[in-house]
Protein backbone atom coordinates (compact mmCIF):
# COMPACT_ATOMS: atom_id res chain seq x y z
CA UNK A 1 0.00 0.00 0.00
CA UNK A 2 1.13 3.45 -0.66
CA UNK A 3 2.22 5.90 1.97
CA UNK A 4 1.35 9.54 2.10
CA UNK A 5 4.65 11.67 2.67
CA UNK A 6 3.83 12.97 6.34
CA UNK A 7 4.68 16.73 4.59
CA UNK A 8 1.67 16.01 2.34
CA UNK A 9 -0.73 14.33 5.12
CA UNK A 10 0.47 17.68 7.62
CA UNK A 11 -0.65 20.24 4.60
CA UNK A 12 -4.06 18.22 4.06
CA UNK A 13 -4.88 18.18 7.67
CA UNK A 14 -3.79 21.85 8.13
CA UNK A 15 -5.96 22.45 4.97
CA UNK A 16 -8.73 20.79 6.42
CA UNK A 17 -8.91 22.65 9.57
CA UNK A 18 -8.29 26.36 7.76
CA UNK A 19 -11.20 25.44 5.72
CA UNK A 20 -13.54 24.53 8.44
CA UNK A 21 -12.09 27.80 10.30
CA UNK A 22 -13.11 29.41 7.56
CA UNK A 23 -17.07 27.83 6.94
CA UNK A 24 -17.16 28.79 10.72
CA UNK A 25 -16.20 32.11 9.52
CA UNK A 26 -18.43 32.49 6.50
CA UNK A 27 -21.23 31.17 8.76
CA UNK A 28 -20.55 32.39 11.87
CA UNK A 29 -24.05 33.61 12.35
CA UNK A 30 -25.57 30.60 11.30
CA UNK A 31 -23.82 28.33 12.92
CA UNK A 32 -24.55 30.10 16.51
CA UNK A 33 -28.32 30.28 15.44
CA UNK A 34 -27.97 26.09 14.98
CA UNK A 35 -26.04 26.02 17.84
CA UNK A 36 -28.44 27.79 19.79
CA UNK A 37 -31.93 26.42 18.29
CA UNK A 38 -30.52 22.71 18.68
CA UNK A 39 -28.41 22.21 21.07
CA UNK A 40 -29.00 25.10 24.08
CA UNK A 41 -32.58 25.46 23.49
CA UNK A 42 -33.69 22.30 23.50
CA UNK A 43 -31.18 21.70 26.57
CA UNK A 44 -33.47 25.27 28.03
CA UNK A 45 -36.15 24.00 27.61
CA UNK A 46 -35.97 20.54 29.37
CA UNK A 47 -34.59 22.20 32.31
CA UNK A 48 -37.31 24.95 32.41
CA UNK A 49 -39.95 22.69 31.36
CA UNK A 50 -41.66 25.01 28.68
CA UNK A 51 -40.87 26.80 25.67
CA UNK A 52 -39.06 29.77 24.63
CA UNK A 53 -42.49 31.11 23.02
CA UNK A 54 -44.00 30.47 25.99
CA UNK A 55 -41.88 32.23 28.27
CA UNK A 56 -41.94 35.28 25.71
CA UNK A 57 -45.64 34.70 25.90
CA UNK A 58 -45.07 34.89 30.07
CA UNK A 59 -43.13 38.01 30.06
CA UNK A 60 -45.99 39.71 28.49
CA UNK A 61 -48.29 38.60 30.37
CA UNK A 62 -46.17 39.59 33.58
CA UNK A 63 -44.81 43.18 31.90
CA UNK A 64 -46.97 44.54 29.36
CA UNK A 65 -50.62 46.56 30.27
CA UNK A 66 -53.62 44.42 29.18
CA UNK A 67 -55.52 46.18 25.38
CA UNK A 68 -51.77 47.80 25.24
CA UNK A 69 -50.46 46.84 22.03
CA UNK A 70 -47.36 49.10 22.18
CA UNK A 71 -46.54 47.67 25.68
CA UNK A 72 -46.99 44.39 24.36
CA UNK A 73 -44.29 45.18 21.67
CA UNK A 74 -41.77 46.46 23.92
CA UNK A 75 -42.48 43.58 26.82
CA UNK A 76 -41.55 41.00 23.57
CA UNK A 77 -39.03 43.55 22.43
CA UNK A 78 -36.97 43.74 25.11
CA UNK A 79 -37.14 39.85 26.52
CA UNK A 80 -35.91 38.84 22.78
CA UNK A 81 -33.03 41.46 23.40
CA UNK A 82 -32.47 40.60 26.80
CA UNK A 83 -32.87 37.30 27.41
CA UNK A 84 -33.76 34.87 24.44
CA UNK A 85 -33.52 35.51 20.44
CA UNK A 86 -36.73 35.37 18.79
CA UNK A 87 -37.44 35.40 14.97
CA UNK A 88 -39.53 37.97 15.51
CA UNK A 89 -39.47 41.02 12.81
CA UNK A 90 -38.41 43.67 15.53
CA UNK A 91 -38.36 47.06 16.00
CA UNK A 92 -36.18 48.59 13.74
CA UNK A 93 -38.02 45.89 10.22
CA UNK A 94 -41.51 46.39 12.42
CA UNK A 95 -41.12 50.94 12.30
CA UNK A 96 -40.74 49.77 8.35
CA UNK A 97 -43.99 47.44 7.95
CA UNK A 98 -45.68 50.25 10.33
CA UNK A 99 -44.56 52.72 7.68
CA UNK A 100 -46.51 50.35 4.98
CA UNK A 101 -48.94 49.83 6.42
CA UNK A 102 -49.88 53.06 7.64
CA UNK A 103 -49.56 54.28 3.78
CA UNK A 104 -51.38 51.05 2.52
CA UNK A 105 -53.82 51.37 4.94
CA UNK A 106 -54.79 47.91 3.92
CA UNK A 107 -59.31 46.52 4.82
CA UNK A 108 -58.27 42.80 3.95
CA UNK A 109 -54.22 42.26 5.24
CA UNK A 110 -52.89 38.57 5.07
CA UNK A 111 -49.69 37.21 6.99
CA UNK A 112 -48.27 34.49 6.44
CA UNK A 113 -45.80 33.21 9.45
CA UNK A 114 -47.38 34.40 12.54
CA UNK A 115 -44.78 32.67 15.15
CA UNK A 116 -45.36 34.45 18.39
CA UNK A 117 -47.93 37.09 16.83
CA UNK A 118 -45.40 40.16 17.55
CA UNK A 119 -45.93 41.00 13.71
CA UNK A 120 -49.52 40.54 14.26
CA UNK A 121 -50.18 43.21 17.10
CA UNK A 122 -47.86 45.32 15.60
CA UNK A 123 -49.66 45.37 12.36
CA UNK A 124 -53.55 45.12 13.78
CA UNK A 125 -53.04 47.85 15.92
CA UNK A 126 -52.55 50.40 13.23
CA UNK A 127 -55.82 48.88 10.94
CA UNK A 128 -58.13 51.19 10.70
CA UNK A 129 -61.90 50.53 11.79
CA UNK A 130 -63.73 47.57 10.07
CA UNK A 131 -60.24 46.50 8.71
CA UNK A 132 -58.96 42.97 9.31
CA UNK A 133 -55.70 40.94 9.43
CA UNK A 134 -55.90 37.29 8.48
CA UNK A 135 -52.37 34.89 9.83
CA UNK A 136 -51.85 31.88 8.95
CA UNK A 137 -49.27 29.90 10.94
CA UNK A 138 -47.41 26.60 10.24
CA UNK A 139 -47.02 25.87 14.48
CA UNK A 140 -50.29 24.68 16.01
CA UNK A 141 -48.49 25.32 19.28
CA UNK A 142 -47.06 29.29 17.63
CA UNK A 143 -51.08 29.76 16.53
CA UNK A 144 -52.15 29.21 20.02
CA UNK A 145 -49.52 31.70 21.62
CA UNK A 146 -50.41 34.41 18.82
CA UNK A 147 -54.18 33.61 20.08
CA UNK A 148 -53.16 34.99 23.43
CA UNK A 149 -50.55 37.48 22.60
CA UNK A 150 -53.68 39.30 20.31
CA UNK A 151 -56.05 38.90 23.12
CA UNK A 152 -54.40 40.25 25.86
CA UNK A 153 -53.36 42.71 22.91
CA UNK A 154 -57.00 43.77 22.54
CA UNK A 155 -57.16 43.01 19.28
CA UNK A 156 -58.74 39.57 18.85
CA UNK A 157 -61.39 41.29 17.33
CA UNK A 158 -59.83 42.74 13.75
CA UNK A 159 -57.40 39.36 13.56
CA UNK A 160 -57.87 35.85 12.66
CA UNK A 161 -55.60 33.41 13.75
CA UNK A 162 -55.33 30.33 10.98
CA UNK A 163 -53.16 27.10 11.81
CA UNK A 164 -52.17 25.39 9.12
CA UNK A 165 -49.67 25.21 6.35
CA UNK A 166 -49.68 28.52 4.07
CA UNK A 167 -50.46 26.80 1.24
CA UNK A 168 -53.18 24.87 2.00
CA UNK A 169 -54.96 27.70 3.83
CA UNK A 170 -54.75 29.83 0.98
CA UNK A 171 -57.24 28.19 -1.51
CA UNK A 172 -59.66 27.92 1.36
CA UNK A 173 -59.66 32.01 1.91
CA UNK A 174 -62.55 32.76 -0.38
CA UNK A 175 -64.70 29.89 0.90
CA UNK A 176 -63.62 29.67 4.27
CA UNK A 177 -62.27 32.55 5.91
CA UNK A 178 -64.95 35.40 3.49
CA UNK A 179 -62.26 37.20 1.77
CA UNK A 180 -63.01 38.79 -1.77
CA UNK A 181 -60.10 40.86 -1.71
CA UNK A 182 -56.48 41.16 -0.36
CA UNK A 183 -54.91 44.73 -0.08
CA UNK A 184 -51.78 43.70 1.60
CA UNK A 185 -49.70 40.67 2.24
CA UNK A 186 -47.00 40.46 5.02
CA UNK A 187 -44.99 37.35 3.67
CA UNK A 188 -43.13 36.08 6.69
CA UNK A 189 -42.72 32.52 6.79
CA UNK A 190 -39.95 29.89 5.36
CA UNK A 191 -38.54 31.63 2.05
CA UNK A 192 -39.11 28.66 -0.37
CA UNK A 193 -42.58 29.50 0.02
CA UNK A 194 -42.34 33.40 -0.79
CA UNK A 195 -42.42 32.43 -4.74
CA UNK A 196 -45.20 29.01 -4.50
CA UNK A 197 -47.60 31.25 -2.06
CA UNK A 198 -47.34 34.11 -4.12
CA UNK A 199 -48.00 32.62 -7.00
CA UNK A 200 -51.15 31.00 -5.38
CA UNK A 201 -52.37 34.36 -4.21
CA UNK A 202 -51.75 35.67 -8.08
CA UNK A 203 -53.19 32.63 -9.86
CA UNK A 204 -56.36 33.61 -10.50
CA UNK A 205 -55.30 37.07 -12.61
CA UNK A 206 -52.34 35.80 -14.32
CA UNK A 207 -52.46 35.50 -17.94
CA UNK A 208 -52.06 31.70 -19.37
CA UNK A 209 -49.45 29.60 -18.58
CA UNK A 210 -50.58 30.27 -14.76
CA UNK A 211 -54.31 29.51 -15.06
CA UNK A 212 -55.47 28.35 -11.94
CA UNK A 213 -56.40 24.77 -11.68
CA UNK A 214 -60.33 26.28 -10.64
CA UNK A 215 -61.17 29.51 -10.41
CA UNK A 216 -63.59 29.15 -8.22
CA UNK A 217 -61.28 27.85 -5.40
CA UNK A 218 -58.52 30.84 -6.45
CA UNK A 219 -60.75 33.97 -6.34
CA UNK A 220 -58.67 36.25 -4.27
CA UNK A 221 -58.43 39.50 -6.28
CA UNK A 222 -55.49 41.75 -5.31
CA UNK A 223 -55.73 45.68 -6.05
CA UNK A 224 -52.91 46.58 -5.42
CA UNK A 225 -51.01 43.72 -3.35
CA UNK A 226 -48.08 44.54 -1.57
CA UNK A 227 -45.64 41.94 -1.09
CA UNK A 228 -43.61 42.87 1.55
CA UNK A 229 -40.55 39.91 2.28
CA UNK A 230 -39.68 39.90 5.76
CA UNK A 231 -36.09 38.59 7.09
CA UNK A 232 -36.67 36.00 10.01
CA UNK A 233 -34.66 37.91 12.45
CA UNK A 234 -34.80 39.92 15.51
CA UNK A 235 -34.08 43.45 16.61
CA UNK A 236 -31.38 43.87 14.40
C1 LIG B 1 -39.98 34.45 10.94
S1 LIG B 1 -41.27 33.63 11.76
C2 LIG B 1 -42.59 34.79 11.68
C3 LIG B 1 -42.35 35.98 12.57
C4 LIG B 1 -43.56 36.88 12.70
N1 LIG B 1 -44.05 37.33 11.42
C5 LIG B 1 -43.19 38.09 13.53
O1 LIG B 1 -42.53 38.98 13.01
O2 LIG B 1 -43.55 38.11 14.70
C6 LIG B 1 -41.73 32.44 10.55
C7 LIG B 1 -42.94 31.63 10.92
O3 LIG B 1 -43.46 31.06 9.73
C8 LIG B 1 -44.04 29.83 10.06
N2 LIG B 1 -44.17 29.08 8.79
C9 LIG B 1 -43.20 28.48 8.08
N3 LIG B 1 -43.69 27.92 6.97
C10 LIG B 1 -45.03 28.16 6.98
C11 LIG B 1 -46.10 27.84 6.11
N4 LIG B 1 -45.90 27.15 4.97
N5 LIG B 1 -47.33 28.24 6.44
C12 LIG B 1 -47.55 28.97 7.56
N6 LIG B 1 -46.58 29.31 8.42
C13 LIG B 1 -45.33 28.92 8.14
C14 LIG B 1 -43.07 29.23 11.05
O4 LIG B 1 -43.68 28.21 11.84
C15 LIG B 1 -42.67 30.46 11.86
O5 LIG B 1 -43.45 30.58 13.01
Amino acid sequence: MLEAPPLLLAAFSLGLVLLVLLLCHSYSGFLLICWNELVLQPLYNLFMGDTKEQRILRHVLQHAVAGDPQSVLEAIDTYCLQKEWAMNVGDKKGQILDAVVREQRPSVLLELGAYCGYSAVRMARLLEPGARLLTIELNPDYAAITQQMLDFAGLQDRVTVVAGPSQDIIPQLKKKYDVDMLDMVFLDHWKDRYLPDTLLLEAPYCASPCTPISPSSYPIPYQPLTLLLGQPQSGD
